[in-house]
């Protein structure tokens, strides 16, 4: 299989098919994906609240985000790697995300870059783009504006689905090899993608997009627990908590009884 690059994204729509993401801010996780098929990698600014424990994705800093795109680069052979941009670090100005961006290529070795905003951010996505770095991107419910937007909330419903579409056309003109989706209506989501060449992903939009994307660790389980909420448009492929839950519970057991290490541990 040769190493998945943003033509091949676009070919998918044009031929019809579909492509897969899936978040990933470590080795074995790329590695696995990787093996996996999945089409696209996305080092989400999500490992805020995936890795660093944070609520909200807005703490997360650029030099915490560099490390983990870099070791998904390095273990991902065939998929697209993609580096979200930090709150911050690229909002100022068409240089500002210039900047940024270099490094995630530069000394993260992404493929390209993930940028949240609206028709806005044009001049940027153009400027970006010219310098050599791809840029995803992103639109609807944008998690960094949540305190904007007043907390997680579906965007593009009735009205306010031509603006999405405004949106979309904007950063596609301004170079955008792809518009991802999240938390838009079904019935929007379709008619930004019927609205642009470009392909689209989604997440919570609906099935009409070229590709999807879900946070590993909530597709997989690894979230969880009480008084944990999984989002609507979740759906869990696997229990990875339970399944090390059980497996530590296990260890320590093993451990404390003195089961573990036995003899075919033992030099
Ligand atoms: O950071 C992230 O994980 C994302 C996806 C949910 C699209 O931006
Ligand atoms: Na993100």
């Amino acid at each position: 299989r040769p190493r998945i690059r943003v033509h091949h994204l676009a070919q998918a729509k044009e031929r019809g098919e579909r492509f897969a993401m899936l978040t990933a801010y470590d080795q074995y996780t790329a590695q696995i994906f990787d093996e996996a098929g999945i089409e696209a990698l996305l080092v989400g600014d999500s490992a805020a609240n995936n890795v660093f424990g944070h609520e909200t994705s807005l703490p997360v800093t650029v030099e915490e985000l560099l490390p983990l795109v870099r070791a998904v680069a390095r273990s991902a052979r065939h998929s697209l790697v993609v580096a979200d941009l930090p709150f911050g670090s690229y909002e100022v100005s068409p240089e500002q995300a210039v900047a940024t961006g270099v490094r995630f290529l530069k000394e993260g070795l992404a493929h390209a870059v993930k940028m949240e905003g609206g028709a806005h951010y044009a001049p940027t996505v153009r400027a970006m783009v010219e310098a050599g770095i791809p840029v995803m991107a992103h639109i609807g419910f944008t998690p960094q504006s949540e305190h904007v937007l007043g907390g997680y909330r579906v965007q593009g419903r009735g009205d306010d689905a031509q603006r999405l579409i405004d949106d979309a056309r904007a950063l596609e003109a301004a170079g955008a090899f792809c518009v991802l989706m999240e938390m838009v209506p079904a019935e929007t989501a379709a008619a930004v993608d019927a609205a642009v060449s470009v392909p689209t992903i989604g997440i919570g939009a609906g099935n009409a997009t070229t590709g999807q994307v879900l946070v590993w660790q909530d597709a997989m389980g690894l979230r969880g627990g009480e008084g944990v909420r999984v989002a609507k448009f979740v759906k869990r492929y696997a229990d990875l908590r339970s399944t090390l839950l059980e497996a530590a519970r296990q260890y320590g057991q093993d451990v404390r009884t003195g089961t573990f290490p036995a003899s075919e541990h033992s030099f």
